[in-house]
Formats: C-alpha cells, structure tokens, sequence
C-alpha cells in the first residue's frame, strides 16, 4: 500500500475539515492558484470555453455545479435552475457533446429522498427531452443507498440517465448485481473518506476489485464510463475492449480536468472516446481537497505558493 493511500490520504481529508483550513485555502491567492488548475471557472461560460478548447483535440464533456450537501428546498432549487440552464447551454451549440452530472447532496438529499426526487426530476426530465445524458455522482457511503433507490426512480422513466459506482467500497459487488437493466454506470475507485471496515484499504485491492466490476458490468451489457487516470487499468480496458466488436460503441473514458491533460489527448489523437468531467462554481473548496488528497504532490505545490504569495 503506497504511504499516499494508506497514511497522507485520510490524513488530509480529515484535515480539511477544520474552519481556519478552509479559510487559509480559500482566502488566499495560493488557494485560488491550486484551485485553478482542477476548476474552469465559476461560471458557465468559463465552463463552455474549456469545452469548446478541448473538443478541439476530440474531447468531450460532461459539466458539473459545484456544490453539495444543502440544507434548504431553496438552496436546492437554486441547484436546479443551474443545471437546466447548462442543459440549455450545452443545446445552444450543436457542435458540443455535454452530458450533466449532479450530486444527490447537492439536490437536497440530505432533506430527503422525496425532496432531491422532486428536485431532480425536471432535470432529468429536460435532458430527456434535449437528448443529454444525466449523470448521478456517487458521494460517500452514508448516501449510496438513498442514491442507488434515486437512480431505480430515475431510470425508470428517464432511461438517458446513470450512477457512478465506486471500487473501494466492498459492497459495490453486489451494488452491480442490483442496478436497473441496461443502466449506463461511471466506474471510479472512489474519493470520500470512509470507515475502514467498508473499503478496500490498499490500491491493489480497490484496483483488483475495478477490473473485477468492469468485467461485470461489461457481461452484464450496461454502458461504462471507465472513469480513471490509472494508466494500468486504462490499458487493461483498452486490450479488452479493443478485442471486442463494436466495444467502443458503450465504453468511454473519463477523466478530470487538470489531471494528466497528456493522457487525455493522447488517447484521443489515438482515436478512443474521451470525455472529461468540467467542474465549475464559486463552491470548490471540498472538491479541491479530494483532488489534493488523491495526489499529495499538489499538496506541496499549494504550500509553496502558500509561502511565495501569502
Ligand atoms: P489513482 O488515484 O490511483 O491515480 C492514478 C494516477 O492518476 C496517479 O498516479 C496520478 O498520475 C494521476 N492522478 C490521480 N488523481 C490525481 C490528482 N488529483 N492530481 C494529479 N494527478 C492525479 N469519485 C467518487 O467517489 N464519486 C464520483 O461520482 C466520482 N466521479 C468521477 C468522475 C470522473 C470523470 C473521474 C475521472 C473521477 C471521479 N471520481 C469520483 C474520483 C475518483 O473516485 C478518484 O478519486 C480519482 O479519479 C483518482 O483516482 P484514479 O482512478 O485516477 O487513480
């Protein structure tokens, strides 16, 4: 297990936490800088002239508001609004392939299932329309439940939607085995800080258990976004789908903007489906600790500039 994972990893989640970390990291330039290279923006329109800069090299997109865990109807409504105005942008320009992606949390999932069902809904309900695919991020364990019952409602009646599962959680196992027929799922390892006792703790475990699913989800014929910079897992993806006919046709790979931009445009020129996930917003602060936690390198290149600009 490499001393990232096991050690500096939930250390920094932990960390992160704490009110005067968060104000040191989003109240200073060093902050905002780190911030920049994983976030296109706070706006919209920052989030479509990233989209338009990509799907030059043949990259797609798929956007998302950040934000999570809300606390009132409003709030949520608010969220709403949001994405059915980026389901109206991504439609102004024909020439963009967008899919949307949302966090039950961020729905008011925390309220309850009713309240991000009805919130959720329209969204879905407009993407239908539009033809836009409607993501569903998976957040930590104490959601996937209540996520999983959401996506059953969704796909139900609005089949151009789908769900991350995550590798690192042993019950993602059985998780596939449950999933509505067909369902396109994003496999990723998993980002949120968990009770060791529901995870697998090492990265050859939570890898093994990722070409284990990918093989499930594969004979069980559902769509995959294969959601992952791991160059080996790419690989593993890449020489079995490869040998398949018509393969490329479900499975696509995703990646985060700002991580490995090389790898991204390098599987594209090659002729693979990359799509990479653009997260924009004034609420970056927990998705950035995420990104810094999965590679502390990052982490030394916010204090550095935390000593050169402070
Ligand atoms: P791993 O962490 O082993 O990294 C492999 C290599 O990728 C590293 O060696 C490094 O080179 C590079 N790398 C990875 N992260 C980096 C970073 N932050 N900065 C710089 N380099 C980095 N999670 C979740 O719990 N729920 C969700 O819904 C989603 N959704 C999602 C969508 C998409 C499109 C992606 C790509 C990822 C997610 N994730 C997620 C996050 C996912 O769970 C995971 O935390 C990250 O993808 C990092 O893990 P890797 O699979 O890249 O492997």
């Amino acid at each position: 297990m490499g001393l990232s994972t096991s050690v500096l990893r939930p250390a920094i989640l932990g960390f992160a936490h704490h009110r005067w970390v968060e104000g040191l990291v989003t109240r200073t330039r060093a902050g905002r800088a780190v911030a920049s290279r994983f976030v296109a923006g706070e706006t919209l329109a920052e989030a479509m002239a990233v989209t338009r800069d990509i799907s030059g090299d043949g990259i797609t997109a798929m956007w998302s508001v950040l934000g999570e865990n809300v606390e009132s109807a409003e709030e949520a409504l608010h969220v709403r609004e949001a994405y059915l105005a980026e389901i109206a942008a991504a439609r102004s320009d024909p020439a963009l392939d967008v899919v949307v992606s949302v966090k039950p949390t961020h729905l008011g999932l925390d309220l309850s299932v009713d309240a991000c069902w009805s919130i959720l809904e329209p969204i879905l309900a407009e993407g239908e329309r539009t033809g836009s695919w409607v993501m569903i991020d998976m957040e930590s364990h104490a959601y996937v439940d209540r996520t999983l019952e959401i996506l059953r409602l969704a796909h139900d009646r609005w089949p151009r939607s789908g769900v991350a599962i995550q590798s690192y959680l042993r019950r993602s196992a059985d998780d596939v085995f449950a999933l509505p027929e067909g369902c396109r799922v994003r496999l990723v390892k998993g980002a949120y800080l968990e009770p060791k006792d529901l995870v697998f703790r090492s990265k050859r475990e939570v890898d093994e258990n990722f070409r284990r699913l990918f093989s499930t989800l594969l004979s069980r014929d559902h769509p995959i976004d294969v959601a992952t910079h791991d160059p080996s897992l790419i690989e593993g993806v890449r020489a079995r789908v490869d040998a398949m006919e018509d393969g490329w046709s479900r499975v696509e790979f995703q990646m985060l903007y700002g991580v490995r931009p090389d790898l991204q445009r390098s599987l594209a020129t090659q002729g693979y489906p990359v799509r990479v996930s653009i997260p924009y917003g004034t609420e970056w602060y927990p998705y950035l600790t995420r990104r810094l936690a999965e590679r502390p390198a990052n982490l030394w290149f916010f204090l550095s500039n935390l000593m050169r600009t402070r």
